[in-house]
């Protein structure tokens, strides 16, 4: 049972660190600011970043003639993405107000993906993680640029409240951490504004390339909640509520965090 009282213990040191904290909202800091400097230089020399050998890979999926038709999606968007507007890319997640639906940069690329290619992969899948930090890092230093008028202002107000809604048996919300907390230390990390623009993501604690969707995951199992579904309207409106966040920080695709 040692876990619980753990649990127990942090949950004690944030109730403290409640009274002592000021919660106004801050200027948007990306995660960079939060990270040790050697994960800095890591994140900013191509040859050190690990995020880079998924860019790659990435790329090579995008030039990659699909046997149903011998079609690539550089057959649309020019070699290596050439034809990308970057500034477009900076504006994910949209809404589609025909369709009523949040569409993430990664499910952008697969309905572009499923009129070349009749086999369809699952959300999250790696080779979609691929292609999505492939194509976000094609516009890296672009500054995050999400719509936050019109009908989509009601959806990111339900983002915020799933972003202040407690959760598990740690019973804390995302706000509790990466709102009230940013620059206090937890389990030796020092939390971050929990900020989109880095990503999909490089961690090092799983060695993997992560998307913002499954980051959020993450930090749901860390509450010992159980984590919004893959393709669930919750994780949807939580991701372009961070991204909305996110608002005026640059792209840093792929990004090295904890
Ligand atoms: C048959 C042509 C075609 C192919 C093949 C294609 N796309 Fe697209 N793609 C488009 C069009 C057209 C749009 C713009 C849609 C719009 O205006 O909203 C688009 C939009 C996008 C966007 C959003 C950014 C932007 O410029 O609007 C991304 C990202 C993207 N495609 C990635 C891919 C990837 C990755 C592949 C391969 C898996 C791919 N596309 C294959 C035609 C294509
Ligand atoms: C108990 C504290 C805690 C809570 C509550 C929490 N997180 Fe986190 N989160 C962390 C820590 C620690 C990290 C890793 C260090 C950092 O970047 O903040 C992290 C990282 C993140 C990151 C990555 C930031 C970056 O720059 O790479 C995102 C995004 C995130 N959390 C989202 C969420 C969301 C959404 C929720 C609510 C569902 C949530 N977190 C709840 C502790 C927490």
């Amino acid at each position: 049972m040692r876990s619980i009282k753990e649990n127990y213990f942090t949950m004690a040191g944030f109730c403290l660190l409640l009274l002592t904290v000021n919660g106004v909202a801050a200027e948007p800091r990306s995660g960079y600011e939060f990270i040790t400097s050697d994960t800095r230089e890591m994140q900013d020399d191509d040859f050190a970043n690990p995020g880079l050998l998924t860019v790659e890979r990435g790329e090579e999926l995008f030039n990659q003639k699909h046997v149903s038709n011998n079609k690539s999606c550089a057959d649309c968007h020019g070699e290596g993405g050439e034809k990308f507007n970057t500034k477009e890319i900076a504006r994910y997640p949209v809404y589609n107000s025909k369709t009523k639906e949040i569409i993430t940069l990664q499910k952008r690329i697969k309905n572009c993906r499923s009129t070349i290619s009749d086999k369809t992969q699952v959300t999250d899948h790696p080779d979609l993680v691929a292609l999505e930090t492939f194509v976000r890092n094609k516009a890296h230093g672009e500054i995050v640029n999400i719509q936050t008028d019109g009908p989509v202002s009601e959806l990111l107000k339900k983002g915020e409240e799933l972003y202040t809604t407690r959760y598990g048996l740690i019973d804390m919300s995302c706000y509790h951490c990466h709102t009230l907390y940013p620059g206090q230390m937890i389990r030796g990390q020092k939390i971050s504004q929990g900020q989109a623009n880095g990503f999909p993501a490089y961690r090092l604690a799983t060695g993997e390339v992560t998307s913002l969707h499954q980051r959020i995951q993450q930090c749901l199992t860390l509450l010992r909640a159980d984590p919004f579904d893959t393709d669930s309207e919750e994780i949807k409106l939580l991701g372009f509520y961070l991204m909305s966040r996110s608002n005026g920080l640059a792209i840093e695709t792929p990004a090295v965090r904890y």
